[in-house]
């Protein structure tokens, strides 16, 4: 089993000294703290991501962390604030599939999308069923056990969610038009322009490291929606980062003002019928509808 800590600062001007919460083992020896692990900024993520690790840290049961503890608790839930039917897109979905698992009855279709290539790789491995993938089935009992849709509904539940998945494609948030559309897997796959409802956990903050690219991979991913279409959005507010397989991975130190602001300025709602924020130990999730006009 991978270490998994999280790291923050209380002062984010005065920038580098890390205050480490230790989840397992102690951390006396230097190998084992996480503070004199490598780290690995945003654009790094591209080739350092430690897939392997991130996926038994994170996502081996649905208790593993706190932070995915709120997401995987809240998110069966959020999905029914939002219109059944049309097009998905997990933006920035790294190796995980408890997006789609979890939309799978109350979609169209879904694409997926990762910026590390290794992430793609594992995407693709558990849509096609190839041997290695990871295995997501304690994640699907705890979403059937949310949804209280019975034996029949888990037994079928990730076929359901592949018959859905139509493409997994390569992203950049810090690219304008953000799906590098000449790397389409399938390559003959048809990706829309825009989206019914555009997913994006965990993934905003953590490629950036500046609040001028915070705002630009925000708007750049709200370009993707369709007006009246939905983000649903879960991050981490005032963390540098976490670390994770002997890696530590920096993110922007985001403030709720800041994450307002962002979905106000892309023609977002930010609070009405069409808005609904939970946040808790500083990790949130919403969902919001972009303006008609
Ligand atoms: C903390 S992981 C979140 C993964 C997943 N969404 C989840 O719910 O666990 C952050 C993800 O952001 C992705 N990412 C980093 N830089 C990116 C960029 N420029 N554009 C899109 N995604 C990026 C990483 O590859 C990684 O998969």
């Amino acid at each position: 089993m991978a270490e998994c800590v999280e790291y923050c600062n209380s002062d984010p001007v005065k920038g580098e000294t890390f205050v480490v919460k230790e989840k397992d083992g102690d951390n006396s020896d230097s190998e084992t703290d996480p503070a004199n692990w490598p780290e690995v900024r945003a654009a790094d993520q591209f080739d350092q991501f430690n897939v392997k690790a991130y996926l038994e840290v994170f996502y081996e049961t649905p208790h593993s962390n706190d932070a995915m503890k709120i997401v995987l608790f809240f998110l069966p839930n959020l999905v029914y604030r939002i219109p059944v039917g049309g097009t998905l897109f997990d933006l920035g979905a790294g190796p995980t599939v408890h997006v789609p698992l979890t939309f799978r009855d109350r979609v169209d279709s879904i694409f997926t999308s990762d910026y590390a290539p290794a992430s793609q790789l594992e995407l693709r491995r558990w849509w096609k069923k190839e041997p290695g993938h990871f295995d997501w089935s304690t994640i699907c009992d705890h979403i059937n056990s949310l949804e209280r849709s019975g034996p029949e509904a888990r037994r079928t539940m990730e076929q359901v969610t592949r018959d859905k998945i139509r493409a997994v494609l390569a992203v950049d948030v810090h690219s304008d038009s953000v799906i590098d559309r000449k790397s389409v897997f399938p390559d003959d796959a048809i990706v829309p322009d825009l989206f019914d409802i555009l997913v994006c956990i965990f993934c905003l903050e953590y490629a950036s490291e500046t609040l001028d690219q915070y705002t630009k991979a925000v708007s750049n991913a709200i370009k993707l929606l369709k007006p009246g279409g939905y983000l649903v959005q879960g991050g981490v507010m005032q963390k540098h980062g976490y670390s994770c397989g002997g890696r530590r991975y920096r993110c922007h130190y985001l403030i709720e003002s800041d994450l307002m602001q962002c979905l106000a300025a892309n023609g977002m709602e930010t609070d009405g019928d069409h808005f609904r924020m939970i946040s808790h130990i500083n990790v949130f999730l919403l969902v919001s509808r972009k303006k008609l006009q």
